[in-house]
């Protein structure tokens, strides 16, 4: 076992929107004790999965810091993210990056990309000179798929969904974090994008060593890409392992209802157990 604290934690964050008050109207519970931990000594991908309004974007929106916790607390390696000094804070906007559903509200729409990825190399100070800022910019295009002399020179509306969700993708492998909140980033492209995205993931867990808390009401994208599988029903974690582990056997009827909506099944290997579990659920176990 690792003496490191854990890379990312959450600490049984409650998140209360509204309520309160002298009316003492209910609020929401949007998300109710709520924890998980990401390892520290080896990068991890981790799936929350959830339908609408289970609290997936919520939980992601406390991790980026974009929401305030109503009581837990958000901790990044060892430091709680409430009582960071400014310099562990500009180091956690750095290290702790963001992808998107709907890349475009990401965007100012008057900056070309070459200007977003120069603000990002000058303002985290990644490169010497304009050479090598050229270079890293260009390699980070290129990872995505993207070829640089048909990208840098356009604004966000020339572009496509999928090529936007590929910039930030690019933006955020630029940035070398130790982590990417990814909360649905692929729901709104097609499928060829949606693959290509589904793949860089792992590759960027490798080859860079980030970390992933990948939101998705998908059960099958999480199967495709997660080591460890959260599942959230109204705000509460309902079941947590492995991923395998929780495909290949679904303790909790809500799992096994989310299973059920996958819509065509990959007849190689992966959803064997679905007939038995078609069964199970008609059978109302
Ligand atoms: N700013 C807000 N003010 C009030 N209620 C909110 C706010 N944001 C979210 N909620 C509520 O909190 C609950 C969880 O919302 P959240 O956006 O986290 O769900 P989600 O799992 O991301 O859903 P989806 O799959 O539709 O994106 C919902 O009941 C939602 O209506
Ligand atoms: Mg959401």
């Amino acid at each position: 076992m690792s003496t490191q604290p854990a890379l990312l934690e959450m600490r049984s964050v409650t998140k209360m929107f509204g309520g309160g008050g002298l009316r003492r109207t209910r609020g929401t519970l949007a998300l109710d004790e709520f924890s998980l931990s990401l390892p520290p000594d080896e990068p991890s991908i981790v799936a929350i999965a959830g339908e609408s309004g289970s609290g997936k974007t919520t939980a992601a929106q406390l991790v980026l810091g974009l929401l305030t916790t109503t009581t837990g607390e958000i901790v990044y390696r060892g430091r709680p993210t409430a009582s960071m000094s400014r310099s562990e804070r500009t180091a956690f906007r750095r290290e702790v990056q963001a992808i998107l559903q709907d890349p475009y509200e990401a965007y100012n729409p008057f900056y070309k990309v070459e200007h977003v990825f120069n603000t990002v190399v000058r303002s985290f100070g990644l490169a010497h000179s304009v050479a090598e800022a050229r270079r890293l910019i260009e390699q980070a295009l290129e990872f995505v798929g993207l070829r640089p002399a048909e990208t840098l020179g356009r604004y966000p509306h020339q572009l496509s969904g999928g090529q936007r969700q590929r910039i930030m993708i690019a933006r955020a492998f630029l940035l070398k974090p130790r982590i990417i909140v990814a909360d649905e980033p692929v729901s709104k492209v097609d499928a060829s994008i949606r693959s290509m995205i589904l793949e860089i993931m792992p590759r960027l867990k490798q080859v860079v060593g980030i970390s992933f808390l990948y939101i998705t009401h998908d059960l099958s994208t999480a199967y495709q890409v997660s080591d460890d599988l959260i599942i959230l029903h109204r705000g509460r974690v309902v079941e947590r392992g492995k991923t395998q582990e929780v495909i290949d056997r679904p303790q909790h009827a809500y799992t096994k209802l989310l299973m059920n909506s996958i819509p065509v099944p990959d007849p190689d290997v992966r959803w064997q157990g679905r007939l038995d579990l078609l069964e199970d659920i008609a059978a109302g176990t």
